[in-house]
């Protein structure tokens, strides 16, 4: 399998969609914000394409006025899962962020999903804290952040 992740075009918008369907269901975001995710200045979407298909997507926002990068969304539609796609897709978006100065990246993780907390933490998030029903049905959420600025730096901690 070869895949290849570049920034998605308006065109892409039914396969995006699909994917956001088939993984998250009731929960995708409506055609209309996944419309201004891909038009809007402040924010990108990634596709990982295997062959013609759309196998992944991811989508992001940037405030540069808090110099943070947001990603709002991964997908991997299920057959492709567990091969690295989302890894892939994550550090791209991470590749994208730092071409725009943004050095910190946040996102959120529903509590019960083990799978993308797992992935999230191997590629370097940490889980900052909890935010109650965050979600629909109450379902609470991870709020995790990576600072690539801080990586490698070590921190005196003064205890009085
Ligand atoms: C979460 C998701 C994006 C991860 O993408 P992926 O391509 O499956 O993940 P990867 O193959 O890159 O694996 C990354 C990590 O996930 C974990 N993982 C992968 N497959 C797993 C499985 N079947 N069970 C448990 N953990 C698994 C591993 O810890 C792996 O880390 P490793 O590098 O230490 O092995 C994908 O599973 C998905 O789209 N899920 C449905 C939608 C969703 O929940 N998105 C996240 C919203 S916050």
């Amino acid at each position: 399998m070869t895949v290849r992740i570049r920034l998605a075009r308006l065109d892409d918008l039914p396969s995006i969609m699909h994917t956001e369907n088939s993984c998250f269901g009731e929960e995708s975001f409506d055609t209309s914000v996944v419309h201004a995710f891909l038009v809007r200045k402040d924010s990108f979407v990634l596709v990982a394409v295997d062959d013609a298909s759309v196998i992944g997507v991811a989508m992001c926002h940037c405030s540069e006025r808090l110099s943070r990068g947001r990603i709002a969304s991964v997908a991997v539609v299920g057959n492709h899962q567990g091969k690295g796609v989302g890894t892939t897709l994550i550090e791209a978006c991470e590749r994208e962020f730092r071409k725009r100065g943004i050095t910190r990246f946040t996102l959120e993780a529903a509590l019960d999903n083990v799978r993308a907390v797992r992935t999230y933490l191997s590629n370097g998030y940490r889980i900052m804290c909890t935010i109650n029903d965050y979600y629909s049905h109450g379902r609470g959420a991870y709020y995790m952040e990576k600072d690539v600025t801080m990586e490698g730096k070590r921190v005196k901690v003064k205890v009085s």
